[in-house]
């Protein structure tokens, strides 16, 4: 996470809000701010640093990397590539994944299918996002949600533990109740206009709420389980009343679902993967549990990953 915290209060000052306001319906109090100098690859290469730290694997092990952002330090070359630079490794693959939110999910998901087939070994999946350089920080009905920072995780085969299933969708239907636009890239009339993101909360909400509520079914029949065989619900960190409802469809308590919201707010899709490294490292997930990961963005796009750990 960068250093830099940005307060309710301090939002409140910005644009017409409140702290009562923003906490009520989002369940967000702060969120940490990259400063000018840190960069979507960065934040990366630390989590990255951090996740093969704890794997204790060595850099050079590792034949994929994928990154999941949708603020990349360039449009090429990717992030992936520029992570891999960074982390000094020269025989491996490495690209982008732009899913919005799910990116990290979706970034499983593969790294799952290469380790499966075996075309991959060991596979480090990062999520990063500087999520406060496409905010416009006048609006705010969607400057208040966001934030930045990275999670890493090491993927590697093993018949124990491990990813045991992942499902994901997308439905480009709904392209106009969440997107961010790219002006660089854009002609005539679309031209015009900032890249900051826009978004139908209200309507992007209810669809969220829904299809959350459909992936927690198809996770578990894929799987023959039960909502009792989940120890752990790990949710893309939104807005704490649409955890909350998936929480209530897994019949949950909210003591077995990891929250971090209110000191991140949402870092798309770095969301998932930040909350499941600070669980584990605070010793709330342990060895042998069944983890249930989670994640609805733009796109839409929504999926999961059901996880032995
Ligand atoms: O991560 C990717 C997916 N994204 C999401 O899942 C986000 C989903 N959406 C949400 O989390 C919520 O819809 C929001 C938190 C964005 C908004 O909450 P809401 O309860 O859906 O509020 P609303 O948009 O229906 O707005 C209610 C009222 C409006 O005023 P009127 O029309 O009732 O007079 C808004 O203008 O709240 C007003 N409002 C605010 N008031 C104070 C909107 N933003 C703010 C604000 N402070 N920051």
């Amino acid at each position: 996470m960068p250093e830099k915290v940005l307060t309710n209060e301090q939002i409140s000052r910005m644009v017409d809000t409140s702290d009562s306001w923003i906490f009520d319906r989002t369940g967000i109090k702060s969120r940490r701010i990259a400063s000018d100098d840190e960069t979507a690859s960065g934040m990366a290469e630390i989590a990255a640093r951090q996740a093969i730290e704890a794997a204790a694997c060595n850099p050079e092990d590792i034949d994929l990397i994928i990154v999941a952002t949708g603020t990349p330090d360039r449009v090429y070359p990717s992030t992936g590539c520029l992570l891999q630079q960074r982390l000094g490794i020269k025989n491996c693959v490495a690209f982008d994944i732009q899913a919005a939110c799910s990116g990290s999910i979706f970034a499983l998901s593969i790294a799952d299918q290469y380790i499966k087939s075996g075309a991959a070994k060991k596979v480090l999946v990062v999520g990063s996002e500087i999520c406060s350089r496409i905010v416009d920080w006048a609006d705010r009905s969607t400057c208040i949600l966001f934030g930045d920072g990275a999670g890493a995780v090491l993927l590697g085969a093993s018949s124990e533990t491990g990813i045991l299933s992942t499902h994901i969708h997308s439905d480009g239907e709904y392209e106009d109740l969440l997107y961010c636009p790219n002006p660089q890239a854009a002609s005539g009339t679309n031209r015009q206009g900032a890249g900051y993101i826009a978004m139908r909360g209200n309507e992007v909400f209810k669809v969220a709420v829904n299809t959350l509520g459909r992936i927690v079914d198809e996770t578990l029949d894929a799987n023959s389980m039960d909502k009792s065989d989940i120890d752990w619900l790990v949710p893309h960190q939104a807005n704490i009343r649409i955890i909350v409802a998936t929480a209530k469809k897994l019949k949950m308590s909210m003591d077995h679902v990891v929250v971090t919201l209110e000191t991140q707010g949402n870092t798309s899709s770095a969301s998932v993967l930040l909350a499941f490294n600070e669980a584990v490292r605070d010793g709330r997930i342990q060895r042998g549990q069944v983890v249930l990961l989670e994640a609805f963005g733009a796109g839409f796009t929504w999926g999961s990953a059901l996880i032995k750990y």
